[in-house]
């Protein structure tokens, strides 16, 4: 029997599985059976509330971004309010205010501490003081206009929604190079198309650079160099905790001229910045380990191809490589790798959530030795993959 037989039945039993499973599950008789039995009956409703929550998944997003918008969490983050202070907080009618408060509770954003008297849920807690969430939420108002008829976004192709539109550096729909808004705003210097963008970058930053501080030890370099660094969020949280540490800053030249003073304010202003486009542009030399936080997904595998190997040609020998993202196949969160950024990257034009065995294949075509993922507290978030040159 050759290998590849063997796999042909390997494959062929699992389907046989799989269509029989499937044929179990998807019959009514079955399903009764299941809750009605004592020993399937916590399963089938697990199941059943599981699916029901993807079912209405729109609406808690849609009650959660009423609940931030109308300053309820802004309002019981300062302390308990009655439904009628809520009603005068929101501009809302009592009756509209309560609907609202009823499912907002539901969530665990609110919850009543007495009679007519509420505070935050423990989400809302947790919610009301995570600037990057918040910033989210605003930010995916226009993901989820785009999404509006998702059958229509697919057909369409990549990148023709509002999303794209505030990606300024992803590339315009069917082409290989950034949108000419893009283009035209960074070769004029001035900041205004890619403030919006690294500003929510920055508001979401905290939560990733605490992963990556606590998950890698920064301090055994001399020069950390982060190539799509924005506004320099996380060079300031690297700063912070390896202050010996030498840091450069590559982004593109009106980001990089956004970042100045923003360093500078943070007293950071020996932070050496490098204005290009990792597309065209070779990296500065000097660095021992280089980070692309949040950059690879972003991009096309030509691109990221490209990128690898203008890291590889800077880094000297026992250099590191950091890619540092929320991944595809991630355990416990293939709804945030596979689902979310499988459709937010598709609306905004250019890139694919990849898995760490990509990364690990991008980086050996690209020269890099032993690339391994290195464990993060909230894979979730973001994942590590670090590689030697
Ligand atoms: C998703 S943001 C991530 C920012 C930051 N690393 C973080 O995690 O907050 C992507 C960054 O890559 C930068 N970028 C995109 N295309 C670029 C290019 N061709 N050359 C240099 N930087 C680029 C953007 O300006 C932006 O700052």
């Amino acid at each position: 029997m050759t290998a590849g037989s063997t796999d042909r039945t390997a494959h062929s039993l699992r389907l046989r599985w799989l269509n029989a499973r499937n044929r179990v599950l998807a019959s009514p008789a079955f399903q009764r059976f299941a809750m009605r039995n004592p020993l399937f009956r916590r399963t089938a409703r697990f199941h059943a509330n599981s699916m029901f929550a993807v079912i209405t998944g729109f609406v808690q997003t849609k009650a959660l971004t009423a609940a931030v918008d109308a300053g309820l969490i802004r309002r019981l983050a300062d302390g308990p309010a009655t439904t009628a202070e809520l009603a005068t907080v929101s501009g809302l009618a009592l009756a509209a205010v309560q609907r609202l408060l009823g499912a907002a509770r539901a969530i665990d954003l609110v919850e009543l501490a007495e009679d007519d008297l509420w505070v935050l849920g423990q989400r809302g807690a947790a919610l009301s003081s995570n600037q990057g969430a918040l910033a989210m939420i605003e930010h995916h108002k226009i993901f989820y206009d785009d999404l509006a008829d998702p059958i229509a976004m697919l057909k369409g192709g990549r990148g023709q929604g509002k999303l794209a539109a505030f990606w300024t550096y992803a590339p315009a729909a069917g082409q290989g190079q950034p949108a000419a808004a893009d283009a035209a705003s960074w070769q004029g210097g001035g900041d205004g198309m890619v403030a919006p963008y690294s500003a929510l970058m920055a508001a979401s930053q905290p939560m990733v650079a605490e992963q990556l501080l606590d998950a890698y030890p920064f301090g055994r370099h001399r020069c950390l160099m982060d190539v799509g660094g924005g506004h320099g969020a996380f060079l300031a949280a690297v700063a912070g905790r390896h202050p010996g540490l030498a840091l450069k800053l590559f982004d593109l030249p009106a980001v990089v001229d956004g970042a100045k003073a923003k360093l500078a304010a943070r007293g950071l202003g020996d932070v050496a910045l490098h204005g290009g486009s990792f597309r065209d542009d070779p990296l500065p030399q000097g660095a021992d380990v280089i980070s692309l936080v949040r950059i690879c997904h972003d991009h096309d595998d030509d691109v990221v191809r490209a990128l690898l190997a203008r890291a590889h040609a800077v880094l000297p020998p026992g250099g590191r490589l950091l890619i540092a993202e929320p991944m595809a196949g991630t355990a416990g969160a293939e709804v945030m790798g596979d689902a979310y950024f499988g459709l937010y990257l598709w609306a905004m034009g250019s890139g694919r959530p990849r898995t760490a065995a990509d990364y690990r294949a991008l980086l050996a075509q690209a020269g890099f030795a032993g690339a391994r993922e290195v464990a993060t507290a909230l894979p979730m978030v973001t994942r590590l993959v670090v590689a030697e040159r």
